[in-house]
């Protein structure tokens, strides 16, 4: 059945491809040439052709890490920071944490060895608060910068105002589509011209394009518009399998739900019908996995097996699986978007653009030819936008606001961005930040309330929360809380065969008054009668390396507020049940409405929710405890749009008066 190529081919595993044969061994010199040449090198190339994981290391032999110095290498998304740097330290032979290492929000896997680093961009604007000019940074590279995320603009805007001071610094942009010129125009800008520097930004920087080979991909599309696209990607897993050749397949889906979903679809339809001797492995990727259970995907399938990943965008661009050979386009992607009128930012499915479907179906010819499946018409696909337009001109900026504030930025608006957000974006997160008095009337940031917020590696909600617990006198708990929250991935474990189960185990550590509590106290029996114990999560449902990674959060934060003189008592208030526990839970709860208090919302006879401008109609998600529950008026911490409802997660009961009480000032103008 295979052929004398495919059989070849599996002799070598692409896995172990010397890095020698990478597309960007061939540009090494000419690299390094710029580099050392020009402040700005913006190098455009396929995903896979060795960006991300040689670039730093060509640097590191070429001596850039001398005396003390490292190269930054910053990525949107914390799974490529770990799973780049694993992989880099493979290849290092050494450990992560080593010379390589990584740094994301509370994860620091860095030493003083540490000469490559990755991290997130948000987090290296972290460090510019305490270090300014990042001087312990030789070079900075700030890869996928053409996915435009939120940090990355302002990161690029803050590195313009750090060369102007260090020209030494060298920027390396790593882009995976032509955007190139506008990186540049934008470094260049504001430069006095050199006359013979006729191209764009000649005497800054330089483009230079290492485009790999790339193997054909056929495109098919639907003839008829698929209705539940989760189905029909299912669906197509199995007609792939039953009908093509060897190769894994890589199924881009926009969320948890629906990847965990058609996981489930998957393993339980290849149990049933068995079509070939070959097994079918499905896999998930998205961000709130561990990073265990991200390697996963990049480890060859056991023999027999054809691995099926199914990913969010995470894997569009940033992090690169060999072996795919069939891609399975859903066309769709959840996007941030912020509504200046409703204050409330919903992460929402929307149909991707033209350059995101060129680079999904990429992904399918890296190693060979391959197919790619989209589960639309090709008449959609004519109509969808060129590109996906840049997150800072459609999110919540009041983080961005704070973080230029006390990067000493005082004009944001005339602060140089890339591209520059529509006034109306910016003027509501000065609102949000005035009312949860971390700016004052004059637009600066407050003492110490507001730059305490900036510092906290917290959104501002939570971070105003957790500032306000000691007047409260729950710190302690709302330390878990955050924690908690600041986990981003479910704490239970979902049992596939046996949703009762999960609900079962919810069901003993519920609260009354909802998630945030829950969540408490989730926490304290882990801490406690769990003991921190890996059994003792299983039997509960409970997903022992979240709640570690929960303790570990809290640690930090701690930490962060013990610098501020802020203790914890945790010996008079460490047990719900010592104290009077509703007046605790009143605390708890007066407390978050003192930070969350523009995430409010009314229950209406029919049980869902409206907005306070009553815009908006909001329900309980499922897995929230104020799911077919009564309240009155509760707040959120997060909110969701699902094809046709809005969900809002993470819930708690509130009474309108503390909302009165906390937020004056909001409450009137609304
Ligand atoms: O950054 P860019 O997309 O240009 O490529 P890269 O991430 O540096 O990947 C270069 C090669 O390393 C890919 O072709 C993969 O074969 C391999 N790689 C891997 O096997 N596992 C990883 N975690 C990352 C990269
Ligand atoms: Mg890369």
């Amino acid at each position: 059945m295979a052929s004398e190529l495919e059989l070849s081919s599996t002799f070598i595993p692409s896995l172990y491809k010397p890095a020698a044969l990478l597309p960007i061994a061939r540009h090494r010199q000419n690299l390094l040439y710029l580099i050392e040449t020009f402040s700005i090198t913006i190098v455009i190339g396929h995903t896979g052709s060795g960006k991300t994981t040689q670039l730093p290391q060509y640097l590191d032999q070429a001596g850039w890490t001398t005396e003390g110095k490292i190269i930054g290498v910053t990525q949107p998304r914390r799974v490529a920071a770990t799973t780049v740097a694993t992989r880099v330290a493979e290849e290092m032979r050494c450990k992560v944490g080593e010379e390589v290492g990584y740094s994301i929000r509370f994860e620091d896997v860095t030493s003083a060895a540490t000469r490559i680093k990755f991290l997130t961009d948000g987090m290296l604007l972290r460090e510019a608060l305490v270090d300014p000019l990042l001087s312990r940074y030789s070079v900075i590279m700030v890869d996928e910068a053409h996915e435009r995320s939120l940090s990355t603009d302002v990161l690029l805007g803050v590195l313009k105002k750090i060369r102007n001071m260090r020209p030494e610094l060298r920027i390396v942009i790593s882009s995976a589509t032509l955007q190139a010129e506008d990186f540049l125009r934008f470094f260049a800008s504001g430069e006095a011209k050199n006359e013979h520097d006729g191209e764009v930004g000649g005497g800054v920087g330089r483009i230079i394009s290492i485009e790999g080979r790339m193997y054909p991909v056929d495109i098919l599309f639907l003839e008829k518009p698929a209705e539940d696209y989760v189905e029909r990607a299912v669906k197509t897993v199995f007609d792939i399998h039953t009908r093509e050749a060897d190769g894994d397949i890589l199924l881009f889906l926009t969320g948890r739900e629906e990847i965990d979903n058609a996981i489930q679809k998957i393993s339980e339809g290849a149990a049933i019908f068995h079509p070939k001797a070959q097994a079918l492995l499905p896999l998930p990727l998205y961000a709130g996995l561990t990073n265990e259970q991200q390697l996963y995907v990049f480890e060859p399938a056991p023999e027999n097996t054809r691995k099926v990943i199914v990913s969010t965008n995470i894997a569009e661009a940033s992090v690169t699986i060999d072996g795919i050979v069939f891609v399975i386009d859903c066309g769709f992607a959840k996007l941030r978007a912020y509504n200046p009128n409703t204050g409330i930012e919903t992460l929402t499915a929307v149909p991707i653009s033209k350059a995101s479907a060129t680079q999904r179906a990429g992904r399918a010819g890296r190693t060979k030819p391959g197919k790619c499946f989209r589960l639309y018409t090709q008449h959609s696909y004519e109509l969808l936008p060129e590109t996906t337009t840049s997150e800072i001109q459609r999110s919540n900026l009041a983080s961005v606001v704070l973080q230029l504030k006390a990067l000493g930025i005082d004009n944001i608006v005339r602060f140089g961005f890339l591209t520059t957000p529509p006034a109306e974006l910016v003027i509501r997160a000065f609102e949000l930040l005035y009312s949860l008095g971390a700016v004052d009337d004059y637009a600066k940031l407050t003492k110490p309330l507001g730059v305490r917020m900036a510092e906290l590696a917290l959104e501002p909600m939570m971070g105003k929360a957790l500032l306000s617990a000691p007047s409260f006198g729950c710190l302690s708990e709302v330390l878990s809380v955050a924690a908690m929250i600041s986990l981003q991935g479910s704490v239970w474990i979902l049992h596939e065969d046996d949703k009762k189960a999960t609900e079962n185990a919810r069901r003993k550590f519920a609260v009354e008054e909802g998630d945030h509590l829950t969540y408490l106290n989730v926490y304290h029996a882990f801490t406690t009668k769990g003991k921190k114990d890996s059994k003792w999560c299983r039997d509960h449902s409970l997903n022992y390396q979240s709640l570690s990674r929960a303790v570990s959060i809290r640690t930090q934060l701690k930490r962060y507020l013990a610098r501020y003189g802020i203790q914890a008592d945790e010996s008079v208030s460490s047990t719900m049940q010592q104290s009077d526990p509703s007046k605790l839970s009143e605390s708890v709860r007066r407390c978050l409405t003192a930070g969350y208090f523009a995430h409010a919302a009314k229950m209406q006879p029919d049980g869902t929710f409206k907005t306070v401008n009553g815009g908006l109609t909001l329900h309980a998600h499922p897995s929230s405890l104020m799911f077919n529950r009564k309240a009155d008026w509760v707040i959120f911490h997060e909110i969701q749009e699902n094809r046709d409802k809005i969900f809002i997660r993470d819930v708690t009961r509130v009474e309108k008066n503390w909302l009165l009480e906390y937020a004056p000032e909001y409450y009137k103008v609304s």
